[in-house]
């Protein structure tokens, strides 16, 4: 977690920090620093809590000077306080390091540099990186933050600026992301590409233990041993304003209107009605796939929702066993794997650390890896086999949703591929399936004109501190990521159960006036769901129930329902999911709470 931003240039670096660290808040936002070189040496202002109270801080004591490195932190290691915040020193306040990740072995560090007369004033792993650059320094920074990193175990970003070396900045990476930005006679380094895309497009994508120095001369970027290492400039093409709110007031809100878009660019040349399924970035051949005794999709949170309706799907299609595994238990137990096993990681940021780890395990024992992720050079795309990438765009909002509707478009993608490649589907409804996953973007779109009527229903619903979420099938995993979206950004406490389970415990849970949402989207499980819905609202639950266009028989059991437009059962979660997006956020707006950035959370999960 946490957000790093470094700046080396001819402008005040203050400002550009400040203006790089508010595009990185998504990554956490428990305080905020920065570290400014200049004559006095290494000046640093930093303050528990959101970024306005730095800049606050800054406009009351302002720093001049041309180099420096700022940091948003998601506390792992003490708690949020102006102590804690980073950027953190040495002893004699000479050398400043901002850091994202984790330092695992910083107790037994911590305690060695105590032997050797340090002293540390935080709770933080991080402050052991300063005192051991220190230890390190003997007039040269790159050589000591490379001694410094090699005793280091766990997973780093850092960026790293020296009162005895104000005309260079260092940084290094190590499983944690790092981008440099270049500029025109000035340069940038950060944990991702917004932050820099105000002023650049032109970016290196780090690898590991890739070291960055910059000068005014420019940027070297260094592999073990000092040796030089020349990059490939990375072109962003997406345009700056997409990472912005372009409109909306919440960033949430303008990604749940941008789905359309988002499913239509995640499909283009994949899913082309008349033609083969084509993923061009997945070179598994029609052997490979046909050998295929297994596939685990390994996910967290919302992208593992995304993965329990691929195991529908693929299982349907492809005939293939699936397995469906959240990655923190997944990397824990000890599944059976083989060469002829299949791993699909799905992750957004392609950086969530369960879901990396548990990538890593099922290559080391053999497995095939595809990552599905939305997020170009992510960890996880450059250690998987294959690569599937979703077209949302970056994704800002701490609720996932567009990410989202396109993985579950990655996932329809693989499981059409795999039944074209083994012949599993007949080629006639193979196409049908082509066509109308084709028309998604417009039933999206046309789902979203819902917006006012799902605003006035979590008007009505927002008293409420309970929620209950129902379906069966495709209906069930959309009630999973329904509850999750619901908990996430409004606080209301919500379950999601399988239909058929609620009789086997959770119907003690309801009372009058309880509210459950019923998801009613599949025509051949229709009538048992609304049995299950009547036997709710039978014990007085308030039931809002969602279905397909045409499905009016509903409203006799319920004066609350919410019509979807009609679309092949396969593909309801991508159209179900959008009434379920907007009730979320609504509740979220009436409730009063911060939509984009919901307590305790963080965009990206970089930590087990
Ligand atoms: O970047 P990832 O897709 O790996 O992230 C996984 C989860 O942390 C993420 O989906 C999380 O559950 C979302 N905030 C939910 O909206």
């Amino acid at each position: 977690m946490c957000g790093i931003v470094g700046y080396f240039g001819k402008r005040e670096a203050a400002p550009l920090l400040i203006e790089g660290l508010s595009k990185l808040e998504y990554r956490g936002y428990d305080s905020a620093g920065v570290a400014i070189l200049n004559e006095n040496g290494v000046n640093v202002a930093k303050r528990k809590g959101r970024l306005a109270n730095l800049e606050a801080a800054l406009e009351e004591s302002p720093i001049e000077g041309y180099v420096g490195i700022g940091h948003t932190r998601w506390a792992t290691h003490g708690s949020p306080s102006d102590v804690n915040s980073h950027p953190h020193t040495n002893g004699d306040g000479t050398i400043a390091v901002v850091h994202n990740g984790i330092i695992e072995n910083y107790i037994k560090i911590k305690e060695w540099l105590m032997t050797k007369g340090y002293t540390f004033k935080s709770e933080t792993d991080t402050e052991v990186i300063p005192n051991l650059v220190d230890y390190y320094y003997k007039g040269d920074l790159l050589n000591a933050v490379m001694e410094a990193t090699e005793k280091l175990e766990g997973s780093y970003a850092i960026g790293v600026i020296c009162k005895n070396e104000p005309d260079r900045l260092v940084a290094v990476r190590n499983e944690s992301p790092l981008i440099v930005g270049l500029g025109d006679g000035e340069n940038f380094i950060a944990s991702d590409i917004p932050a820099v895309l105000n002023q650049t497009r032109d970016v290196y994508l780090l690898e590991n233990k890739e070291f960055v120095v910059m000068t005014k001369d420019g940027v070297k970027i260094y592999g073990d041993f000092e040796k030089e290492i020349e990059k490939e400039v990375f072109h962003v093409t997406w345009n700056a304003d997409a990472a912005e709110k372009g409109g909306y007031e919440h960033f949430m809100m303008k990604e749940i209107h941008e789905q359309p878009k988002a499913i239509k660019d995640t499909m283009a040349g994949r899913i082309v009605p008349g033609h083969p399924v084509n993923i061009d970035d997945i070179h598994i051949t029609k052997e490979q796939i046909e050998k295929l005794n297994k596939v685990y999709i390994v996910a967290c949170g919302t992208a593992y929702h995304a993965g329990v309706v691929g195991k529908y799907v693929i299982e349907k299609l492809a005939r293939i066993p699936v397995e469906v595994d959240i990655a923190s238990e997944f990397r824990y137990r000890d599944p059976i794997i083989d060469q002829n096993t299949l791993m699909i990681v799905v992750s957004q940021s392609g950086e969530t650390a369960d879901t990396l780890a548990a990538l890593k395990m099922a290559k080391e024992r053999g497995a095939r890896v595809i990552a599905v992720t939305n997020v170009v050079g992510s960890s996880a795309a450059r250690e998987a086999d294959d690569i599937l990438y979703t077209w949302a765009g970056p994704e800002i909002a701490v609720a996932s949703t567009k990410a989202y509707v396109t993985q579950l478009i990655a996932m329809y993608t693989i499981a059409l591929f795999f039944a074209e490649q083994k012949g599993t589907v007949d080629p006639h409804d193979l196409e049908d399936m082509k066509k109308e996953m084709s028309t998604l973007p417009e039933k999206v779109e046309a789902a979203l004109a819902s917006e006012e009527s799902i605003h006035e229903l979590a008007k009505r619903i927002k008293e409420h501190t309970d929620m209950f979420f129902l379906g069966r099938g495709t209906d069930y995993a959309v009630a999973m990521e329904a509850s999750l979206k619901v908990k996430e950004i409004s606080y209301v406490h919500s379950e999601a159960y399988a239909s058929g389970e609620l009789k086997h415990g959770p119907i003690a849970l309801i009372e009058d006036g309880t509210i459950v949402v019923t998801l009613a989207t599949q025509n051949d499980l229709f009538d048992k769901t609304v049995s299950n819905m009547k036997e709710v609202i039978a014990r007085g639950a308030n039931v809002i129930a969602v279905a397909q266009e045409g499905h009016t028989e509903i409203e006799k059991s319920t004066e609350n329902v919410v019509f979807i437009p009609k679309v092949m059962d396969l593909f309801t979660p991508v159209v179900a999911i959008i009434p379920m997006q907007l009730l979320s956020y609504y509740l979220s707006i009436e409730k009063g709470c911060d939509v984009d950035k919901p307590r305790n959370l963080a965009k990206s999960v970089t930590v087990e």
